[in-house]
């Protein structure tokens, strides 16, 4: 074999051997490097005549050709060695469950009060909106609440400080107004809401919600409230056997006005603590749209007459769920709210 030849087979052979990378490299220095073996056999090119520079010279680059295909290869399976290794030891444990993106739900009032507009919308009732901030008249006056009535009192009422006349609204009932300044009869609306009032307790929150139901047409009648009342809640509970009693009343904006009860959904009226033993709860004001109301709106009340009510979805919340104090509903406590998902 040629020295040449015997390179080739020292310089892969020795790159055979080596296991680590760095070495490798100084192992290529000593054959390819400046002072290499293979550099210096082609500066000893210059001394030989042009025919045998000629045949040498092939000789040395192919040579040179193999060493780095060599070279090439054994890095390239030096390093396919590394990974495998290191793919050995970081072993990843790919039936750990993902993460996940955690899926939101809608706040049971929300779902309560989506329930409420799904009913009334299946009898042909719109939903109405108002502002959460009111005046003075469409909060009272219109609504035929004289000026010395005790819900305007400081001790209900938030006012607006800078504000003269406004008012964060105490009932939805101002949106049956707004409503009524803008349409003509007949209207059907429910109109579901914030309202304030300075109130805090189990039962009561200063911010809860309302829904306020109008009917005004030619012939509406208290038979109709009834029905369509005693319908709505024997739907909502999913009870056919509900009850409702209308119990006389009094609101400035009805004559005659109704307190709505039900019979208890927890006990079908047979008393028990939810209803305080007496078999009903009471879940609504209403009554006959008051002709003064009509009035304030431009509404021709020996023509058009009517039905209103307002009732408390949050109480109808905690009826379904289950839920026995208000405040849960409003603290924010995902452990809580997480249960309605
Ligand atoms: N706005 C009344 C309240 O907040 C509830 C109410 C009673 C609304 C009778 C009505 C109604 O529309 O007819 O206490």
């Amino acid at each position: 074999m040629s020295d040449i030849e015997q390179l080739v087979a020292q310089a892969t052979a020795e790159f055979a051997g080596i296991g680590d990378a760095a070495a490798l490299e100084q192992a290529k220095a000593r054959y390819l490097g400046k002072s290499g073996s293979v550099t210096e056999l082609m500066k000893g090119l210059g001394k030989l005549d042009p025919e045998q520079r000629k045949i040498a010279g092939v000789a040395i680059n192919s040579a040179k050709e193999r060493i780095e295909s060599a070279l090439i290869g054994r890095r390239e399976a030096l390093r396919h060695a590394a990974l495998e290794a290191q793919l050995k030891t970081e072993a990843l444990d790919i039936t750990l469950p993902a993460r996940g993106m955690p899926t939101g739900g809608l706040h049971p009032v929300t779902r309560t009060l989506e329930r409420i507009e799904a009913l009334f919308r299946s009898i042909g009732f719109d939903v109405a909106d108002g502002p959460e901030i009111e005046d003075d008249f469409h909060n009272f006056t219109a609504l035929n609440t004289p000026e010395n009535h005790p819900a305007r009192s400081m001790h209900d009422t938030f006012y607006l400080e800078n504000a003269p006349g406004l008012l964060l609204r105490t009932h939805t009932s101002p949106i049956q107004v707004r409503y009524m300044e803008t349409h003509k009869p007949p209207i059907r609306i429910i109109a579901p809401g914030r309202v304030y009032r300075v109130d805090s307790d189990a039962t009561h929150s200063p911010m809860f919600h309302q829904v306020e139901g109008l009917w005004i047409d030619e012939n509406v009648s208290f038979a109709d409230l009834k029905g369509v009342f005693t319908d709505f809640l024997r739907n909502f509970f999913e009870k056919p056997d509900l009850r409702t009693r209308f119990r006389p009343s009094f609101f400035p904006f009805t004559e005659p006005s109704a307190e709505i009860d039900m019979s208890c959904v927890f006990c079908d009226g047979n008393g028990c603590r939810v209803c305080s033993h007496t078999g009903w709860l009471e879940i609504a004001g209403s009554g006959m749209v008051h002709p003064n109301v009509l009035k304030h709106v431009g509404i021709d009340s020996e023509k058009y007459i009517g039905f209103a009510f307002g009732m408390g979805p949050d109480r109808l919340a905690m009826l379904r769920y289950g839920v026995n104090d208000l405040r849960l509903f409003f603290d924010g406590d995902l452990r809580f709210l997480s249960q309605f998902r």
